[in-house]
């Protein structure tokens, strides 16, 4: 990995670059020591792009138990249509057992999404993130105004940087709308999960998902029955102001 990098100049290089630039950028600064994280979702244009420039890409995804099953086939459609290994990543099965044992399947409904994803997303995206010095998400600043209106084209992860292990994070589509990213895929015939021709537009796991009504935003079909404007999971925790 290059030494320490510095964000502030690199952001301003890259402002007006298009997201393939960045991914160039990205694979030229880090070379094999970088992983895309995919969601199963319309995170797809990432790749669609990023195996273009750099066919050795390294891909993983957050298998927590409980996605929906459209969008584990899809993550299979991926990985033979662009010909790709994808790391599937499971949580730690005693902690699970345990947490599952104790609470049950559906405690986040009582008690909030955050010991869940902390078991099934968090700790798995932890140990892989030690194992490398930057990773590339599909973050967008159009997904969440509350939380994501601020995502930088490329930042030092606060949230899973150690002194010893600084990781960095790009996110390539930061500036893209929803509407280009659709553009996108219908013009070049990407393949997409089969949820979103059922309303849904942001995909998570089953349970905490679901699609949005005409003029909702959204991030208002996940975990919907919590209030809170700071919808996030964790994974990108470092974008919500916590003061
Ligand atoms: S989340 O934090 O609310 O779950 P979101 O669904 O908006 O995230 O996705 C934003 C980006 O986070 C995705 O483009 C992807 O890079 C990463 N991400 C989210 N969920 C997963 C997952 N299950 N596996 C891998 N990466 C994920
Ligand atoms: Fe658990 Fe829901 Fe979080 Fe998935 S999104 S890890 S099911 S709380």
């Amino acid at each position: 990995m290059p030494s320490l990098l510095d964000i502030a100049a690199l952001n301003e290089s890259l402002a007006q670059s298009s997201a393939r630039q960045i991914l160039k950028k990205a694979f030229e600064l880090f070379g094999n020591d970088i992983c895309l994280s995919f969601s199963g979702a319309e995170d797809v244009v990432l790749i669609d792009m990023a195996v273009k420039i750099n066919p050795n890409l390294r891909v993983f995804t957050l298998d927590t138990g409980r996605l929906h099953p459209e969008t584990y086939r899809f993550i299979e459609q991926v990985r033979t249509h662009y010909q790709l290994k994808i790391e599937v990543l499971s949580p730690n099965a005693e902690e699970l057992a345990h947490f599952v044992h104790e609470k049950g399947l559906f405690s986040f409904y009582q008690d909030g999404h955050s010991q869940c994803c902390s078991i099934r997303k968090i700790a798995p995206l932890r140990r892989k993130l030690s194992t490398i010095s930057a990773w590339i998400t599909g973050q967008r600043r159009d997904q969440s105004p509350s939380t994501r209106n601020q995502v930088a084209h490329v930042e030092l992860d606060t949230s899973f940087s150690t002194p010893e292990h600084p990781l960095y994070k790009f996110n390539p589509l930061a500036q893209m709308s929803s509407s280009e990213i659709w553009d996108y895929i219908r013009a070049l015939e990407v393949p997409y999960n089969s949820l979103h021709e059922r309303g849904f537009i942001s995909i998570g796991c089953e349970p905490c998902t679901r699609p949005v009504l005409p003029n909702q935003h959204e991030r208002e079909g996940r975990w919907w029955w919590e209030e809170s404007t700071h919808k996030e999971c964790g994974l990108h925790a470092g974008n919500v102001n916590l003061s």
